[in-house]
């Protein structure tokens, strides 16, 4: 079910925000909800990172000069600062470079395996019939490592974001597949 938060003043944080602010029937959220929306953000949001930066980091000891890369282009956004003046928004649009080379490690080396889906309609896919309710499961590597998506899918390539190149929001694509319910390379189980 969704209902609508409304809210008077602006929330200091999500936590505030769930707390503080009643739905359109001026009922405030339970504190089960509560603590079940904190606990998906920080799995969601904690997990995901940690393995990406991971990922990142082993990346960029294997390609030297992409960290160079990198380390310039951060050192030039620092030398912008004044002592002790923190990071904002606007630095962190600057960091293109690092972002395309984080795209590509998600491409090469997916932090998140797949997700399960459920099919909502029955599907016909390349020979293979999936009944209406049956469980799926997408592998992102499946679609990541696809050289039709991505040519030469496992060289490192930040630049293949540049200019026109494809959106880098590999998720987005993916789920966007999904939605059409015709990327099914998957096992799947009732
Ligand atoms: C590299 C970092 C991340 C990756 C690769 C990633 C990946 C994904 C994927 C694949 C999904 C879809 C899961 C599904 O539909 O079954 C998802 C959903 C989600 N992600 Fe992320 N994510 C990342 C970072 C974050 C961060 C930082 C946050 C929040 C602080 C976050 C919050 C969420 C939430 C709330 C959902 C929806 C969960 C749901 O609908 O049950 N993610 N993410």
């Amino acid at each position: 079910m969704r209902v609508k938060i409304v809210c008077q003043q602006p929330s200091q944080d999500i936590l505030s925000h769930l707390l503080s602010c009643p739905d359109e029937n001026g009922k405030y959220m339970s504190e089960l909800l509560i603590a079940n929306n904190i606990l998906l953000l920080l799995f969601a949001g904690h997990d995901t990172s940690s393995v990406t930066l991971t990922l990142l980091i082993k990346t960029l000891a294997e390609h030297p000069q992409v960290y160079q890369n990198i380390l310039q282009a951060h050192i030039e956004i620092a030398s912008s600062k004044k002592e002790g003046e923190f990071l904002n928004w606007d630095d962190i649009q600057k960091m293109k470079y690092s972002w395309n080379v984080i795209a590509e490690v998600m491409i090469i080396t997916p932090p998140i395996l797949g997700a399960y889906r459920e099919a909502i309609v029955d599907i016909n896919y390349e020979g293979y019939h999936i009944p209406k309710g049956w469980k799926l499961y997408w592998n992102t590597g499946l679609t990541s490592l696809d050289p039709e998506i991505f040519p030469n899918p496992t060289r490192l390539e930040p630049s293949r974001f540049e200019e026109a190149g494809p959106a880098p929001y590999i998720d987005a694509r993916l789920s966007a597949r999904l939605n059409q319910e015709i990327y099914l390379e998957i096992t799947y189980s009732k």
